[in-house]
């Protein structure tokens, strides 16, 4: 298969990232017989600086054309781009694992995805004031629900199927409440082993008992708050990887920004990118039921494990190495795992 990627390479670390993680992917494409057909698009503030918008019409339509997109941090412009492109496009699932590794410290050894509705509940933005009062209105409809559960549950099957809905239904009985049933129900067509968790007992789990999870569903906020959380415990920022998902598009991204106190040093951790490109192979294996790109995630998935223990490290995470020695390092590791 041949598969076209939109890449926007944004601002700061962003270039340097993008970088590592292009010579990777062109050498598992060598490796395990992917084509990829990669087209630069603009996005960011340094892109606003010179055509006057962070996000201009092209970078959509390239977006919309390929099949995969992928973007390093974008800085001050970070709102007007990304949050814009996940309306504009209905990304409506956001996925953020976060695992810890060997090598790197953790809170405790964890391994989970969540799995956060990206487009409703408080975060609709339906607010306003009346007098000495401010409201605003949490939004949960049968349609976000039962389609953000369709996405967990496919990540679980190839996980360990078993999903977490996490809410507040006994104080939020009717919003949360209606999340947890219509989640519940449409996960039980999968015949996956489903439970729940309220919100406060789950951000408690993720320090104390991480290891007991593995997908949890959440509507928007409550996941927006877990996730920073669990990415954090799981060991930092320069590692962790998400990715936006709609029925049309598509936009896998690291979770950090644009690190403007060491863009240019070359000491950027390149890992958060790599992720990247692990989501984005999963994605290809889930939607396209391309073997070659569950093979290649699998291989750069054990690449990056191994890469890590053995302290190929840029010094965020504790190492010595520049963000091209890591590469180097890596791309001579994917060899070792080829099938
Ligand atoms: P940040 O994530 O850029 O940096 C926080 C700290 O983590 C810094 O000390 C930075 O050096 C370090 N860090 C982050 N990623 C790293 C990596 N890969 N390797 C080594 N160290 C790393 O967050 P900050 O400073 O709050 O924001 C900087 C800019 O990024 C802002 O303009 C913000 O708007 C933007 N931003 C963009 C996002 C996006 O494109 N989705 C997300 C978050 C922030
Ligand atoms: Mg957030």
């Amino acid at each position: 298969m041949k598969y076209r990627i939109a890449w926007m390479k944004g601002d700061g670390i962003g270039p340097e990232i993008s970088q590592a993680a292009i010579k990777v992917i062109e050498a598992l494409g060598d490796l395990y017989d992917i084509g990829w057909e990669i087209r630069f698009y603009e996005m960011g503030d340094e892109t606003k600086k010179r055509f006057g918008t962070a996000l201009p019409e092209e970078t959509l339509d390239g977006i919309r054309a390929s099949d995969l997109a992928i973007k390093g941090p974008v800085g001050e412009t970070a709102f007007e781009s990304i949050v814009y492109l996940r309306q504009t496009l209905d990304l409506y699932a956001n996925i953020r694992p976060a695992r810890s590794y060997k090598g790197v410290p953790s809170v405790k050894p964890m391994d989970i995805l969540i799995v956060r509705e990206n487009t409703e509940d408080l975060y609709k933005g339906i607010e306003f004031k009346i007098n000495d009062t401010a409201v605003a209105l949490k939004l949960i409809t049968e349609k976000g629900t039962r389609r953000i559960a369709k996405v967990a549950a496919n990540y679980a099957l190839n996980r360990k199927k078993k999903v977490t809905i996490v809410h507040k239904a006994n104080v939020m009985r009717v919003t949360d409440g209606f999340f947890r049933d219509i989640a519940k129900q449409e996960l039980e067509r999968y015949g996956l082993e489903v439970d729940e968790k309220y919100v406060d007992a789950m951000s408690m789990a993720i320090i104390r008992n991480p290891q007991d999870f593995d997908v949890l569903l959440t509507p928007n906020v409550y996941g927006d708050i877990l996730s920073d959380e669990a990415a954090q415990a799981a060991g930092g920022l320069g590692f962790a990887a998400s990715a936006n998902i709609g029925d049309e598009s598509n936009l896998f991204e690291p979770v950090h920004g644009s690190a403007p106190d060491i863009a240019g040093k070359g000491i950027a951790n390149p890992y958060s990118m790599f992720n990247v490109l692990v989501m984005a192979l999963d994605y290809l294996w889930i939607n396209k039921k391309d073997a070659n790109a569950r093979y290649a995630k699998e291989g750069l998935e054990k690449a990056v494990e191994t890469c890590i223990e053995k302290g190929y490290l840029t010094p965020d995470a504790g190492g010595k190495l520049k963000t091209e020695e890591v590469t180097k390092y890596l791309e001579q590791e994917l060899k070792a795992y080829v099938k």
